[in-house]
């Protein structure tokens, strides 16, 4: 990376374009240097001239600009940044680069880069979630292509869902984390931790799973990165994109989710959100199993380890730290200080699931520790992120120094 970092930002033509002239705005305040492309499109949302009053320096919009090729030609626009970011990326966008399309100066950029480049999805919910834009999406990935969100809300075509682009912050942090570390409060602090539900195996075929998205242990992970710490998220099976600068280990059962947490001890912070199943099959069928003139089925299941109370209870390598979760449907302060004395944490977060949180935005949570319950202000997920983002800074502060 040179002394200032620098970023090519290519706004592609869609109504979330105008955020990205906030995204300009919050890049040169942070002491990045941005240089701007707009595509045909983008024009119809922002003009070349706001972007240039914003970035400072003449925006990029025509490949064939033969005056640009003699003052910088295409290629080397393409590399002179340390980062290449897409904001809003449509459908379009992603599905030229995906197919590797040049036929304009932002998509004929995106191939002749040599840098990573970070994609901000913005599109309708159902554009989104088409087959043809999910395919898209995993071959970018694969590519080695970056993104962050698309975050889920009311969207500008009156409908609801996944497709609106992250907000300019949002978007700055993930920059900032792939230009090289977010100097956040966190910075130096290791937290690991456990989201989304496990899945047990019955046979090859079948196994028993719960209903956890996963969304509040990856809207956590998300935010302690970007406050800098150095995160790791040991996941169940879930269908959520790995949030900017977190390393994710997947895994399925909860004796593997025992073995990965294990293996990432020592660590400043431990919270465990997954969703594990207390039980697993004792006799896994190598086969499927058929079925049989028999109605019933009996499965016998054993324990599965506990996987919070061990961390909480490690003779070696106690996390300063453990933060455990806990679902309830009744007697919601009750049970979670019971269980904050049984499984040996620091604090629990109690979430009153009694109307169904599971696969949704929002929570009803309260915060219980040795000094009492706190419950937390907002309902959404990231309400909760936030909170205990600010918990942890709060609590290891008074807990000394880095592992
Ligand atoms: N947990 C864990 N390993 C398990 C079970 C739970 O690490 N085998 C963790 C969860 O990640 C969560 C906390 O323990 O942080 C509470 O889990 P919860 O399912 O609410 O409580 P249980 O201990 O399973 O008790 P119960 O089902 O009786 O409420």
């Amino acid at each position: 990376m040179t002394a200032q970092p620098r970023v090519l930002l290519i706004i592609g033509g869609g109504i979330a374009a105008y955020k990205s002239l906030e995204l300009i705005r919050l890049l040169k305040k942070s002491g990045i240097a941005v240089r701007v492309v707009l595509t045909e499109a983008a024009q119809a949302f922002v003009t070349p001239l706001t972007a240039a009053a914003l970035s400072g320096d003449k925006v990029y919009t025509d490949l064939f600009d033969l005056t640009d090729e003699t003052e910088m030609g295409h290629i080397i626009l393409s590399r002179q940044a340390d980062l290449v970011v897409v904001a809003p990326a449509t459908a379009n966008m992603m599905s030229k680069l995906a197919n590797g399309l040049a036929d304009d100066l932002a998509s004929t950029l995106l191939l002749a880069t040599d840098k990573r480049v970070l994609l901000a999805p913005a599109m309708n919910v159902r554009m989104w979630h088409h087959p043809a834009t999910q395919r898209n999406l995993a071959t970018l990935r694969a590519d080695g292509a970056l993104f962050t969100g698309p975050d889920e809300g009311d969207m500008a075509c009156g409908e609801y869902g996944l497709g609106r682009m992250s907000e300019p912050e949002a978007i700055l942090a993930a920059i900032r984390l792939h230009l090289g570390g977010s100097e956040g409060p966190l910075k130096g602090r290791k937290i690991v931790l456990t989201a989304g539900p496990t899945f047990e195996p019955l046979d090859p075929v079948r196994g028993l799973t719960n209903r956890s998205s996963g969304k509040q242990g990856y809207a956590i992970a998300e935010r302690l990165a970007r406050d800098g710490a150095d995160v790791t998220l040991i996941s169940g099976p879930v269908a959520l994109a790995t949030p900017p600068g977190v390393t994710r280990i997947e895994v399925e059962t909860a004796q593997d989710m025992y073995t990965a947490v294990h293996a990432h001890l020592p660590c400043d912070v431990f919270i465990g959100v997954a969703a594990v199943a207390d039980w697993r099959a004792r006799d896994i069928a190598s086969e499927k199993q058929k079925k049989t003139s028999d109605n019933e089925l009996s499965v016998v299941f054993v324990k599965n380890p506990d996987i919070l109370e061990s961390v909480s209870k490690h003779l070696e390598q106690r996390p300063r730290l453990v933060i455990g979760f806990a679902a309830e449907t009744q007697k919601l302060e009750d049970y979670a200080k019971a269980k904050l004395a049984s499984k040996g944490c620091d604090a629990i977060v109690a979430n009153d699931v009694s109307e169904g949180v599971f696969g949704t935005g929002s929570n009803a949570a309260t915060l219980v520790d040795l000094d009492g319950f706190t419950p937390i202000p907002g309902t959404t997920k990231a309400d909760v992120a936030d909170f205990l983002s600010a918990y942890i800074l709060r609590r290891l502060d008074t807990l000394g120094q880095p592992v």
